[in-house]
């Protein structure tokens, strides 16, 4: 008889739904993808208990969080789609005490682009959801907490109030679709990467042709990614499988 493979609960906290999958020792998953509404207001305490009840009944042995804020040693450092009580919160060491098993946390973007990402060159994230998530990569060496949703875009709004579900709830797909367009060519631009990789519910909504550089992934990732966290070292090689969707 082997060893029992170790199996990690990995946890996507998103501004409108909290997504829990088990993995296997290689990151493949072992459940289905569950998912419950993010509740409101998302203070501490709910969304800590909503963890725990995605938790409930599963066997796992460890727990990688993606969180949609900055996080730096497992300490949440800001929340725009959350709740301000997360500025400062040790997000790894409260739900470590609660589910009684080690816990690591990153933002939810870089998560999604350690499932995405093929490792060579520079390799850009962006992901399309409540919020705009983003993060960077170089050989597969992820530069943490990029936070380019709350940068200046255009006409003096950040990428995040221009992109974000609310644009998209307010302007409709047409204008977004438009603005992400824009988005991509400034991007571009600015860090002329090799590739461009688009995640996030929202991803789905594109109705404009990319260029080659820019890939779709599937927004799975941000449950996949979470194997990376437990690499020998954090920030690491980026995980072999990529879950990008053909171009077209
Ligand atoms: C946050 C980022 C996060 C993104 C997507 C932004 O508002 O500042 O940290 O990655 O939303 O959730």
């Amino acid at each position: 008889m082997g060893e029992k493979p170790i199996r990690t609960l990995s946890v996507d906290i998103g501004g409108s739904g909290i997504k829990v999958m088990v993995l296997d020792d290689q990151g493949a998953p072992l459940t289905e993808r569950e998912r419950v509404d993010t509740p409101r207001p998302a203070t501490t305490a709910a969304v800590l208990h909503a963890i725990q009840e995605l938790a409930m009944g599963k066997d796992f042995d460890r727990v990688s969080v993606g969180f949609p804020g900055i996080v730096r040693h497992g300490v949440t450092k800001s929340a725009v789609n959350l709740h301000p009580e997360w500025i400062g919160f040790d997000l790894a060491s409260v739900l470590s005490q609660r589910l009684g098993k080690p816990v690591r946390a990153a933002n939810d973007a870089d998560i999604q682009g350690l499932g995405a990402i093929e490792g060579n060159g520079v390799e850009l994230v962006i992901t399309l959801g409540t919020g705009f998530g983003s993060a960077l990569f170089l050989e597969g060496q992820l530069v943490p907490n990029l936070e380019l949703g709350h940068h200046p875009f255009r006409k003096g709004d950040t990428y995040e109030q221009q992109l974000g579900q609310a644009a998209l709830d307010a302007r409709g797909k047409k204008q977004w679709n438009n603005r992400l367009a824009k988005a991509i060519d400034l991007l571009e631009r600015i860090y002329n990467y090799d590739c461009l990789y688009i995640g996030g519910g929202n991803a789905k909504k594109i109705s404009f042709d990319l260029p080659p550089t820019v890939k779709v992934v599937r927004n799975v990732a941000g449950l996949l990614g979470g194997i990376a966290l437990w690499r020998d070292q954090f920030p690491t090689r980026a995980v072999e499988s990529n879950n990008v969707e053909p171009n077209n």
